[in-house]
């Protein structure tokens, strides 16, 4: 092998202002693609010489303590990557982005980003816990679960899905118990994971498309189907239209995108009764179907939000501190001890030592450092760093102190204590 790891992104000034020496690949199968060819465009005007890279012609090398890569056989020396990866190569192109992350080299979208957005059931898992409206879902496994599913969603009509479909394809309108149960029957006979999801029948064959880059929907559109079809998909002979997006959705589009970890998202939001309901988010959005709709430089906007976030890596914290053995980030939900709520922050630690609570997350928002004296919320997400052992033993110890009666926490534990 004869790239090292300087060569391949790691070790370089971190610090520096990238301007236009910043080396910028577009990892892309199709180069004459109108979303490739776009970005690409819009790189060269800002100065930059973008390189488009095909996924598939990446090699990795993993071995004690260092990890390389070679593209076509050659190192592959960039700063920062925008990823296209297509559906079918899901699984090779999210082993390279993890590889490229591993070297420290900036990506608009992470392997785990895209691999959360690509399965349908996993990203609604995701988006609802965030509270982020999304339509009623229920994963069935068997064909006696479809009627309780259908229950569940409201009733009939029922949308079903694959969880990994995309372009409309594998998503399914049902207007009978025996049509939606035999639907299912097929679909689990070919192996696919099914969902069974409530009709937005106010939303039906329209949705919104909102692009989001950075912290910001940069554009949006209002698709349509044709005639009698309820999927509104571009790839479908949809028709786009223009629309001014309204604050409500431009926020649970971002905070979609967000919690999914994605810098660059492509979020479908259908118009629900009561305002937005996110209905997935896609890691390599089309930019022909919005530009072309919304007026707007999408592939511009991309462009420079890499130009201006390279210098700032983003780590997985938890990961970063675990290479110091028992360190660690640790989260504690109130929720599971009602018995602290009310307490001051305070009296979970040890006293005179320093609250090792770097953040606080209560109503969609985060308190960083929240003073000792913060009394906590049955809502309230603790969370903690630094030595494990020690924090947890400190934690046991402020549920033990108060009233044994009130006491939440599993036998097993309390004995451990
Ligand atoms: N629950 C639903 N209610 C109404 N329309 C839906 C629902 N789910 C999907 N659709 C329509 O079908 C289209 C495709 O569904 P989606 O879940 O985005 O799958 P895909 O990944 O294949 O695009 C949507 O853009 C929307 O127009
Ligand atoms: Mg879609």
């Amino acid at each position: 092998m004869t790239t090292s790891m300087e060569e391949s992104g790691v070790g370089r000034d971190e610090g520096a202002a990238y301007d236009v020496d910043l080396r910028i690949a577009i990892l892309s199968r199709g180069p004459r693609l109108y979303s490739t060819r776009r970005l690409v465009e819009e790189a060269k005007k800002r100065g930059l010489d973008p390189y488009v890279a095909d996924p598939m012609k990446f090699s990795l090398f993993v071995a004690d303590g260092r990890i390389d890569i070679l593209h076509n056989g050659e190192p592959f020396n960039y700063d920062a990557v925008i990823s296209r990866i297509g559906h079918s190569i899901t699984k090779h192109g999210v082993a390279v982005l993890r590889h490229l992350e591993q070297l420290g080299i900036w990506t608009a979208n992470t392997g785990a980003g895209i691999l959360k957005s690509r399965d349908k059931l996993h990203a609604s898992q995701i988006l609802a816990r965030n509270r982020i409206p999304v339509p009623r879902t229920t994963y069935v496994r068997d064909i006696i679960d479809v009627e309780t599913a259908i229950d569940f969603v409201g009733g009939l009509p029922v949308v079903i899905k694959v969880t990994q479909g995309t372009q409309g394809q594998g998503v399914f309108l049902r207007h009978t118990t025996r049509e939606a149960r035999n639907l299912v029957q097929g679909l689990l006979l070919t192996g696919r994971s099914i969902l069974v999801q409530e009709y937005i029948a106010e939303s039906h064959g329209k949705d919104i498309r909102a692009l989001v880059v950075g912290d910001r929907v940069v554009a949006s559109m209002r698709r349509r189907a044709r005639g009698r079809e309820f999927r509104s998909n571009y790839h479908l002979n949809g028709t786009v239209e223009n629309v001014d997006l309204p604050k409500e959705y431009e926020e649970a589009a971002c905070r979609a995108a967000r919690v999914l970890g994605l810098h660059v998202a492509g979020v479908d939001l259908l118009e629900a009764k009561n305002g937005p309901l996110v209905l997935e988010v896609n890691s390599s959005p089309g930019l022909e179907g919005i530009e072309k709709a919304s007026g707007v430089n999408v592939a511009g906007e991309i462009i420079d939000y890499v130009t201006s976030e390279t210098a700032f890596a983003e780590i997985d914290l938890d990961q970063l501190l675990r290479t110091v053995p028992g360190a660690g980030v640790l989260s504690l939900q109130i929720r599971n001890h009602p018995v602290l709520v009310g307490q001051p922050l305070a009296s979970l630690f040890k006293p005179n030592v320093d609250i090792p609570v770097f953040a606080l997350s209560r109503d969609n928002s985060l308190l960083w450092n929240p003073s000792d004296e913060l009394q906590l919320r049955y809502e309230d997400v603790l969370i903690c760093y630094g030595e494990l052992t020690e924090l947890r033993t400190s934690l046991r110890q402020a549920m033990l102190e108060v009233p044994q009666k009130a006491f939440d926490v599993p036998a097993s534990e309390e004995t451990n204590a």
